[in-house]
């Protein structure tokens, strides 16, 4: 076995408010391999981007790192201080967010920014960094990178952008690429260019990628594994061919069930009752249980730990083995519990 790129062990973050302490991402443990793409999905507010944003060192207060421990190619770097992550920032984890403009400066031509980025990284003279990224946006698909490097970011197409954005993560050779909701600004016909790039990028370079979307879409044509994350949790996280056409969670189930454009047959387009609770308001035991339609009173009190099955890990009581009443409840279904119920 090889050493994974980024170890991610029982993640604990915390808002600290006025209301009390928030608990957005609560024993969340994952790996993610050279060269493997891991998709993050599940809903607006289940804690895709805390945890990506806990991996860079960017969680600031309220928010807190209240346990657990990552580690990039075998090197712990959840308790480094701020200055040490400023360099793994950049250097060994590259960033890709929604909008481009989030990491271009609108008042340099992007050529400097890469150069600067390259010299930051390297000890290329300014001719040969140059020279490395006008390499660079070829290989991110800009036409004419040599005319196009002295243009401004204004000057640029958003999903022309997006790859000079992708050129500036690739700058410093980055081990592990998180990219959050890298493609939901961009047309349809764009996304699915960006998302084929940093696929290839990942595969040609060994760069670990950390692909945060809420679009099943994407992540089926994308991604090696899927973590199905749920009110800071994971619910299930395996191969994308088992979670995206044999789910095992009924959260994954409804979620695939929701996704009109994977649902060949009708007959998966559930949607699921309810929404996710608010931080306030997580139920004890699963906290998807107010929402489950396989729900029993274990579910009500006992956490699910996760669970190997298959190739898969799965946090939920349906598919504990000890449990003499689990495969029961699998073929017993009721109406979930009326949203609110659990407030
Ligand atoms: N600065 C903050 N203060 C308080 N709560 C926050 C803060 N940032 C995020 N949260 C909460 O953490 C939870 C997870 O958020 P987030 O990771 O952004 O979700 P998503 O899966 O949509 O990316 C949400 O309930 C969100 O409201
Ligand atoms: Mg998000």
């Amino acid at each position: 076995m090889t050493e994974p790129v980024l170890s991610v062990r029982d993640l604990r973050v915390e808002f600290v408010t006025r209301r009390g302490v928030l608990k957005a991402i609560d024993g969340v443990s994952f790996d993610i391999a050279k060269g493997e793409v891991l998709g993050v999905v599940g809903e607006s507010g289940a804690g895709k981007s805390v945890t990506g944003s806990a991996i860079i060192g960017l969680i600031d207060p309220p928010g807190r790192i209240a346990g657990g421990e990552i580690w990039l190619s075998g090197s712990r770097i959840d308790n480094l201080p701020p200055e040490e992550m400023r360099k793994v920032r950049g250097k060994r984890i590259g960033m890709i967010f929604q909008d481009p403009l989030t990491s271009l400066n609108p008042l340099y031509r992007i050529g400097e920014q890469l150069v600067e980025t390259i010299q930051t990284h390297t000890d290329l003279s300014a001719s040969a960094a140059r020279r490395r990224a006008i390499e660079l946006l070829a290989e991110v698909g800009i036409p004419a990178p040599e005319r196009r490097i002295d243009g401004y970011p204004h000057e640029f197409s958003g999903g022309m952008r997006q790859r000079v954005v992708i050129a500036l993560a690739l700058c410093a050779e980055p081990e592990l690429i998180i990219a959050d909701e890298p493609t939901t600004a961009l047309d349809v016909s764009v996304q699915a260019q960006i998302i084929a790039l940093l696929k290839r990028l990942g595969r040609e370079r060994g760069t670990a990628i950390m692909l945060i979307t809420h679009d099943m879409g994407v992540i089926a044509e994308t991604a090696d594994r899927v973590a199905v994350m749920y009110a800071g949790r994971i619910a299930e996280i395996g191969p994308v061919r088992d979670v995206v056409q044999n789910p095992l969670h009924p959260y994954a189930r409804g979620l695939m069930g929701a996704i009109p454009t994977l649902a060949q047959d009708a007959d998966r387009l559930v949607q699921i009752p309810g929404s996710m609770p608010r931080l306030s308001a997580i139920p004890p035991g699963c906290p998807f249980h107010p929402r489950c339609p396989h729900a029993w009173e274990r579910c009500t009190v006992d956490r699910p730990a996760p669970l190997p099955h298959g190739a898969s890990q799965v946090a939920c009581h349906l598919y504990d083995r000890n449990d003499p009443t689990a495969e029961a409840h699998q073929r017993m279904t009721h109406p979930p519990a009326e949203e609110g119920v659990a407030a």
